[in-house]
């Protein structure tokens, strides 16, 4: 079942996505050459507390971690670890707060330093494909019109969508209906969307080929054949016109902000 938000959940999710947002903004620019994932992982959950908020992922289905940090050929659900990035790597994080009861989910891929030229343009192209699914957020569109638009920018930059990870709506629990493919599954039974959905969006895109592996901790998801990765996400509300995007520094509560 998917759940229309109120008027006051949305002035939450709001929040949630303002907080979850400042804090990947953080994250990101705290990012350099020779820091442990730990560290990092530290950091982000030190960003979440200080703004009064929780990480979803800890603890969820015993996840170990305050955000999710995925080097190069990793995918998504990477764990923190001694492992330092290096100069030239690219760093997937995924941030989800829990604020006042309501979720932020978003994630953003970049680069350690700098990285090749190829693999910039891997990160562009995702950024854009999630983009191109935002705009397709519209009341009286499906879900799968938003899985569409995902594919056919990836697609036609040759790179390869990721199928067995998807993006859901989002709210009180990290995970609620829909499930939002990033790809054409035939569309059977795709649900309409709704003013008052709040869903998160979240490509997966291969450098090369789509096939992902797990590794044996049960978490870290891998490209096959060993090539990069990127992801981006945002939380978005769908109205009767221009999709919201929740997770923007903007909706970060007005007491937060630093003058
Ligand atoms: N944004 C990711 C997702 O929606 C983060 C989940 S990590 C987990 O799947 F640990 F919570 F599973
Ligand atoms: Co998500």
């Amino acid at each position: 079942m998917i759940l229309i938000k109120k008027n006051h959940e949305i002035e939450a999710m709001r929040l949630a996505g303002g907080v979850s947002s400042t804090v990947l903004h953080e994250v990101a620019s705290f990012v350099r050459p020779g820091l442990s994932t730990l560290e990092i992982d530290k950091f982000g959950g030190d960003r979440i507390r200080y703004y009064g908020g929780k990480s979803a992922f800890l603890g969820y289905r015993d996840y170990p971690c305050n955000i999710c940090i995925s080097i190069n050929e990793e995918v998504v659900h990477g764990l923190a670890s001694e492992r330092r990035v290096e100069f030239g790597d690219i760093v997937s994080l995924d941030v989800g707060v829990c604020f006042d009861g309501y979720i932020g989910d978003n994630a953003t891929t970049v680069a350690v330093g700098g990285c090749k030229p190829e693999v910039q343009r891997l990160m562009e192209v995702t950024k854009q494909a999630l983009n191109d699914g935002i705009c397709q957020a519209v009341a009286g569109n499906k879900v799968i019109d938003i899985s569409r638009s995902i594919q056919r920018t990836a697609e036609a930059s040759g790179y390869s969508i990721v199928r067995e990870f998807v993006g859901h709506g989002v709210g009180k629990k990290v995970h609620e209906d829909p499930q939002i493919p990033n790809f054409d599954d035939g569309g059977r039974h795709s649900p309409v969307l709704k003013p008052g959905m709040t869903l998160a969006i979240e490509p997966m895109v291969n450098l090369g080929q789509r096939q992902v592996e797990m590794l044996e901790d049960g978490w870290t998801v891998l490209t096959s054949d060993g090539l990069p990765s990127a992801h981006f996400e945002h939380t978005v509300l769908v109205t009767e016109g221009e999709p919201e995007i929740l997770t923007c520094p903007e909706n970060l509560p007005s007491e937060q902000r630093e003058s």
